[in-house]
């Protein structure tokens, strides 16, 4: 059977950015900024993602291109046996992750359910508390999933590029617009100055690159082939430099953009006391508490801007979720001959029994992040910049014909593929375990 194909460049880069963008720019982003060094955090992770994000993405998309193949049999044709362990690897981080994001997901699509009700009333505290765990959270998570399989039925050109050319330039304009008129809230200042007061002290503190790295990992969707996967459907002739820039630009500019939206309407309503309160690790929880309830205050307007701002997370978190659905379904696909629409049946519902355990428990739910969306990932970024840098044949060939002969830039990939992006996501990985057994 032909494999099928995006119809268009343009496609496959919307729905790359709509892969990369979800919860982890709109939550975790401006969260871990405001609790870790505010600008000085931002300045890190923008050096990050431009010294192994945006070459490690180029790499993915390398091989996936290259061998038109999902992670299992694009691994082993580029690397043999060790190619294929590490695409299983890939698979089961794409599973634990989908799981537990798809709960966090359908905690945003009851919010915006219940903003388009009406709003809330009472305690916002309890209220999250109430929704973020139990029975009607296993509810909400297998209806997100239950949209992720609907939208990969489909397919690549008719389920995932449709969506995503209408979700991803949807999202992006209503961010816009919120930033702009949160950019007139009285308080506003104070918002940003939250966001991004400048504690460069954190430059100096290695636990902050290791987070700002895992950050950026997750953030692109990078370390488990979800991009790879994405760029083997393109055609042989499509060119890949310029995407992987414009993928994260944009993957960058929504995550810091959040942060404008979130925190001058947070801080004009007086809720900035709540949110201070919190320590790191509940920042991504408040914001479930503290905005609902800044929309409350807001009145006509705060429903208006309620509705809307939970409609951007809701479509960014879908695309997010039907490009970790795809990595498994194209795996079963291309590696175990099943139809799509089995595939997609079977993982879906695998997916959806795994998150009944998060969405039953909040510490699973934090462990699954911990293993998966943090060590596994960091694993998998070491892993791919190895493979790229050193094992497979030379990956120079396809930036070649898309910089033509700038060979500087080519080279100097190179040299951070082979050097720099190995010792950075090494020491990433060993500071995550330094940190597992230490705490
Ligand atoms: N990048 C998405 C976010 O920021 C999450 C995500 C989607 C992801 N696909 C992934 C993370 C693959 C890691 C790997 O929310």
């Amino acid at each position: 059977m032909q494999r099928e194909t995006w119809s268009s460049g343009a496609g496959f880069v919307l729905a790359a950015v709509g892969s990369a963008v979800g919860l982890g720019n709109m939550w975790r982003f401006s969260a871990t900024a405001a609790s870790t060094g505010g600008a000085g955090f931002v300045a890190v992770y923008v050096f990050m993602v431009l010294l192994i994000g945006l070459p490690l993405l180029l790499g993915e998309l390398i091989l996936g291109r290259r061998f038109q193949s999902s992670p299992v049999a694009a691994l082993t044709r580029a690397v043999g046996r060790p190619g294929a362990a590490l695409g299983w690897f890939f698979v089961l981080t794409a599973f634990v992750i989908l799981a537990f994001y798809s709960v966090i997901a359908g905690w945003t699509f009851r919010y915006g359910l219940e903003s388009i009700a009406g709003g809330w009333e009472g305690d916002l505290t309890e209220h999250f508390l109430a929704i973020a765990t139990g029975p009607a959270a296993v509810l909400y998570h297998l209806l997100f999933m239950a949209l992720t399989m609907m939208v990969v039925l489909w397919g690549i050109k008719g389920g995932i590029e449709k969506f995503a050319s209408l979700a991803t330039p949807v999202l992006f304009l209503i961010l816009v617009g919120l930033g702009i008129w949160a950019a007139f809230l009285r308080g506003a200042s104070e918002g940003y100055a939250f966001y991004l007061a400048p504690d460069l002290s954190v430059l100096a503190d290695p636990a902050v690159w290791g987070a700002a790295a895992g950050q950026t990992y997750f953030s692109m969707s990078i370390g488990m082939g979800a991009l790879l996967t994405y760029a083997s459907y393109l055609r042989s002739s499509d060119k890949l430099a310029t995407e992987a820039a414009v993928i994260s630009v944009s993957d960058f500019a929504v995550a810091f953009m959040a942060g404008l939206v979130i925190f001058p309407i947070v801080f004009s309503l007086g809720m900035g006391d709540t949110i201070a309160a919190f320590g790191a690790d509940e920042a991504e929880g408040v914001l479930f508490i503290a905005l609902p309830a800044a929309f409350e205050q807001l009145g006509g307007t705060g429903y208006f801007v309620g509705v809307v701002f939970f409609l951007a997370l809701i479509l960014a978190a879908l695309t997010s979720t039907i490009s970790l659905m795809e990595v498994i379904v194209s795996t079963l696909i291309d590696s175990l001959s099943v139809s799509r629409r089995r595939a997609t049946i079977g993982v879906g519902v695998c997916a959806g029994l795994i998150g009944v355990l998060p969405g039953m428990s909040l510490p699973a739910l934090s462990m699954m992040n911990r293993f998966a969306g943090e060590f596994f990932l960091g694993f998998g970024a070491f892993a791919i910049t190895l493979l790229v840098g050193w094992f497979m044949d030379d990956p120079r060939r396809e930036l070649r014909a898309a910089l033509g002969d700038r060979a500087l830039m080519v080279n100097g990939w190179y040299f951070v593929m082979r050097w720099i992006a190995p010792l950075i996501t090494g020491f990433v990985v060993v500071n995550m375990l330094q940190q597992y057994f230490a705490g």
